[in-house]
């Protein structure tokens, strides 16, 4: 069965929410290996086609609409190779009372086309995930069913 590594990095819980149902989605056509950016290991990437990185957007390192420490220290790792023969896909949880929503997802793109990654798919931005939990969890659902049809052509 084909493996996809699903990153995620959390503070309260939604990213990580989203992933556990992307996981049980995904998990009918793939083998889901789904790890806490915590304690991912930058090699681990060598055993992939295809990688999920999902983030909050946070204040780190001095800004706003920052992806969380923990995703932006395997970011600077990853950031130095050529990953060009790999699939991404990115997700993020935001709250559009903030100024920049959703910032964390721009910077895991920019992050993307940096290491010459290919995209499955649109990313996905969540909006206030616990205050409209069914909203966002259907969101979820529909982007990981996409991605399911999408991920399983690329083989
Ligand atoms: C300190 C802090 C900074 C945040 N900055 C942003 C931001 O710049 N843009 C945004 O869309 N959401 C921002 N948020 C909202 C969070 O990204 C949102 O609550 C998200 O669902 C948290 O994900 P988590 O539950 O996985 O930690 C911020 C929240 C906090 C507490």
């Amino acid at each position: 069965m084909k493996k996809i590594l699903l990153i995620y990095a959390t503070h309260s819980g939604s990213t990580f929410v989203a992933a556990q149902i992307m996981k049980e989605i995904l998990s009918a056509d793939f083998e889901v290996v789904m790890q806490n950016a915590l304690e991912s290991k930058p090699a681990d990437i060598k055993n992939y086609d295809t990688v999920i990185l999902g983030s909050p957007s946070w204040f780190s390192r001095g800004e706003e609409g920052m992806p969380s420490e923990t995703m932006l220290k395997l970011m600077d790792v990853w950031g130095k190779q050529n990953l060009s023969n790999k699939h991404f896909a990115v997700y993020g949880c935001g709250d559009d009372s903030y100024m920049t929503f959703c910032g964390a997802v721009d910077h895991l793109e920019n992050f993307v086309k940096n290491v010459k990654g290919e995209f499955i798919l649109p990313s996905l931005r969540l909006n206030g995930f616990f205050f409209d939990v069914d909203k966002n969890v259907e969101q979820v659902k529909k982007w990981a069913a996409d991605l399911k049809v999408k991920a399983s052509a690329i083989w």
